[in-house]
């Protein structure tokens, strides 16, 4: 309540939160208006997490919290709807395909939750996290390039790049449709879990495992700055996209996002600022997308 911890630890380790204050929370679920609502702080009525709060400028974390008036539990109305895809190969972005060709739209609930679409693409032959969602703004917010969301790619490249073209990602590579931010770039050794995804057979000779994290989202954008320094990409797959990891999920499954990451995301959306930790500052999540679906955890494959 208030304080950042426990979302971050929920969100392993990223420092977002989404909190407001309690009178406003209670307002917007219904209770009584924002006065009437501080008039119930006031008189002790109003507790969170099982604590009787009566100061007036506490905050609470929607969908983490618990808040309860006279001992009925209050929570905000709002039936958007969030599903993480492991989105496989051989798959288009989009929710159908005139031409026919496999499209992620077979994958995900579009019964269960009409108005699904998914923020952002991925290539056809791109692999990871895809994020749906119902909400337009959460979407458009997450995707505004003014709101830097960063997006983690793992990179499977022929050759190996070297110090000096790291730094070229680094420091903003030009392409040739103008240059690119500056990225998070280094290398990662084949026995790095989160090169998993990309590897299959293990590392060929003379090819190498990038890790990149960019906050643009330019069509091909990887391909692109990988192929200005000088560098094909043969396989590309994200595990991160803003404080979402790619988790308990195999390629093809998706998952309702758990209330604290969509607590997160709809922070992001309500602060209109993104600034989840770049790669380098979340690397106890890292390899997690090849993991087996966690036992009791609700899973589908589309
Ligand atoms: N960049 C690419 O080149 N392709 C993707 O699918 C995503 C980012």
């Amino acid at each position: 309540m208030g304080r950042q911890s426990d979302d971050a630890e929920k969100s392993g380790g990223l420092d977002i939160t989404y909190t407001m204050r309690l009178q406003r929370y209670l307002a917007r679920a219904g209770v009584a208006s924002r006065r009437g609502s501080e008039a119930l702080m006031t008189a002790g009525r109003v507790r969170v997490n099982g604590q009787v709060v009566t100061e007036l400028g506490s905050k609470v974390t929607p969908g983490v919290d618990v808040v309860t008036v006279d001992g009925r539990a209050y929570t905000l109305a709002d039936d958007s709807a969030y599903v993480m895809l492991y989105k496989p190969s051989g798959y288009v972005t989009t929710m159908s395909d005139p031409q026919g060709r496999p499209c992620v739209a077979s994958l995900v609930p579009t019964k269960r939750y009409p108005g699904l679409f998914p923020v952002g693409r991925l290539d056809a032959d791109t692999t990871g996290l895809l994020l749906f969602t119902t909400n337009g703004d959460v979407a458009n917010q997450m995707l505004h390039p003014s709101h830097h969301v960063w997006k983690h790619y793992v990179a499977l490249v022929r050759g190996v790049p070297t110090r000096h073209q790291l730094q070229m990602l680094r420091d903003g590579v030009k392409m040739p449709d103008g240059v690119a931010s500056p990225a998070k770039a280094r290398l990662l050794s084949a026995d790095d879990p989160a090169a998993l995804p990309v590897l299959g057979e293990g590392l060929p000779y003379n090819h190498a495992v990038v890790s990149l994290s960019i906050h643009e989202g330019r069509k091909h954008q990887v391909k692109k700055m990988l192929r200005s320094i000088g560098h094909e990409v043969l396989r590309l797959h994200r595990d991160e996209f803003g404080p979402l990891a790619l988790s308990g999920l195999m390629p093809g499954q998706w998952r309702p996002l758990t209330d604290a990451e969509r607590a997160m995301i709809e922070g992001l959306a309500s602060q209109g600022e993104a600034a989840p930790a770049p790669r380098e500052a979340s690397a106890a999540r890292r390899g997690h997308g090849a993991r087996a679906p966690r036992e009791g955890r609700e899973t589908h494959r589309g």
